[in-house]
């Protein structure tokens, strides 16, 4: 494994370290590394059914190249990028600025972006918000990136066409170079308009369901924009998909984050702790809790219900938030701490005033130090209280680590997937939503498979869908 490359050390989730009940005995330690190295194994072959995993070795697919080149055209041009996209189709690329930008970036002034713009990921359509939002860029300065698999969420939709109208009274003609569009190459109502108008555009690859594209142009295109190493990204998550097609579970990291998860759902741990001690990976945690609820939270065939619910936590910040709960409350969960050993910077602590007393313990030490004493200090408080910890170490916040970490925990997720027998790519319980919101803001006409769109059959058009919904007690 090169120095450069993610740890996994699941130590604190077996029996040995919190005892039978609550962690991985050695027989189950054994069938689950068993279960979860020929998932791996079979899944890797099968891999058609998952392009996702091709999207770092495949330069067609990820369209990396085209990116750079849209990018290099748009140089100078823009002070401001902003997304509209929700879901998947928002928080991989939130994640990939919060750990690969420098903090504030947004608050940097031309200087401190070296000339690149500024990123707003919208993935909401509060009013206030939204306005405000374009009450602060120049409509001129501004490129805005439309997102959206389906080409038809509302949400994203609604954004859309505020954005659209208002470049188009401000920028007149030439209104058309200040978005480019992500969709898919086919469906949706997207790529009708981007066809008609001329319009750049990229493509959402085949299969590729949203929680799984931030490595296309989803999470590229803008990452590219404010200079994020989008080419070492991928490269990282390349080599990181390399371990996790293996069937020596020792060497494959999303196995073994497979088989701790899975294994403690399957003793009654059915909450999932992630909790990074970086600020950098906060958003990697938002990201990755999407991920694993909506791919792994569904009905099964049999009618049963199953998956991990996932909460996102930060060190140290929640240390004084929620681990009285985590290490007192119910003995329900699997914590993963995400850690870092180099972080950019180093903060020493100076010697306290001769009238300050109590504080000679932190003199001499760093603020790096701190974290690092205070992660290691929880997870060892959670083990003593027998709740099972797996830790994730990165050796540093980088476009190869992101890569790797990113795709080790979707491939994860498709073991996981494999393991509770759901089917991890749909979102049902999403689109039923989606049609019920389309169907109150005044859609009408036939519902075209409504199953599929996790609503009952007899929904076939959104005014039976509207009456419904109005007659409803919520
Ligand atoms: O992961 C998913 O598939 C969803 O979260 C979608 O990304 C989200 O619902 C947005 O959908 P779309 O990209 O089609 O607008």
């Amino acid at each position: 494994m090169p120095k450069s490359d993610l740890r996994f050390d699941c130590r604190g989730a077996l029996a040995a370290a919190v005892g039978q009940a609550d962690g991985l005995t050695d027989a189950e330690w054994s069938d689950l590394q068993k279960e979860t190295a020929a998932i791996a194994g079979r899944i890797h072959a099968a891999r058609a059914a998952t392009p996702y995993r091709d999207l770092p070795t495949k330069k067609k697919l990820s369209q990396v190249d085209a990116i750079l080149r849209s990018v290099a055209r748009k140089r100078g041009k823009f002070d401001d990028v902003v997304v509209l996209g929700i879901g998947g189709s928002a928080l991989g690329l939130t994640a990939l600025k919060t750990s690969l930008r420098p903090p504030f970036w947004n608050m940097l002034s031309e200087r401190g972006r070296r000339k690149m713009p500024r990123l707003w990921v919208m993935d909401n359509v509060d009013p206030d918000e939204f306005t405000a939002l374009l009450d602060l860029v120049d409509p001129k300065r501004t490129l805005f990136n439309v997102i959206s698999k389906s080409g038809e969420t509302a949400e994203t939709m609604s954004q859309f066409l505020v954005a659209l109208d208002l470049v188009r009274e401000c920028i007149g003609k030439n209104w058309k170079r200040h978005f480019v569009v992500t969709t898919d190459a086919k469906t949706g109502i997207l790529r009708p308009f981007v066809e008609a108008e001329g319009l750049e555009s990229f493509t959402v690859p085949n299969g590729v369901g949203g929680r799984f594209s931030v490595l296309s142009p989803v999470g590229l295109f803008g990452a590219a924009m404010i200079g994020i190493d989008v080419k070492a990204l991928l490269a990282g998550a390349a080599a990181m998909d390399k371990r996790c097609a293996s069937t020596d579970f020792a060497a494959n990291p999303a196995a073994q984050g497979a088989a701790v998860q899975v294994g403690l759902y399957r003793k009654g741990k059915h909450l999932s702790v992630m909790m990074p001690y970086a600020a950098a990976l906060k958003d990697m945690a938002d990201w990755y809790r999407q991920l694993w609820a909506e791919s792994l939270g569904k009905t099964r065939p049999d009618g049963t219900f199953v998956g991990p619910t996932p909460i996102k936590a930060l060190g140290v910040t929640d240390q004084h938030s929620q681990v009285q709960l985590y290490r007192e409350g119910p003995n329900d969960k699997v914590f993963t701490l995400l850690g870092v050993e180099r972080f950019g910077l180093e903060v020493p602590l100076p010697d306290a005033p001769p009238s300050l007393k109590g504080l000679e313990y932190l003199e001499g030490h760093t603020m790096r130090e701190l974290l690092g004493a205070e992660e290691k200090a929880t997870a060892w408080a959670l083990v003593l209280s027998k709740r099972p910890t797996v830790r994730i170490v990165l050796p540093e916040v980088a476009p190869r680590t992101v890569g790797g970490l990113i795709q080790m925990l979707m491939v994860q997720t498709s073991i996981a997937g494999e393991m509770l027998g759901v089917s991890t790519y749909n979102q049902p319980g999403v689109e039923a939503g989606k049609q019920a919101t389309m169907a109150l803001m005044g859609k009408y006409g036939a519902i075209a498979d409504p199953t599929k769109k996790g609503l009952p059959a007899e929904f076939g058009t959104y005014e039976a869908l509207r009456e419904a919904i109005r007659k409803s007690p919520v």
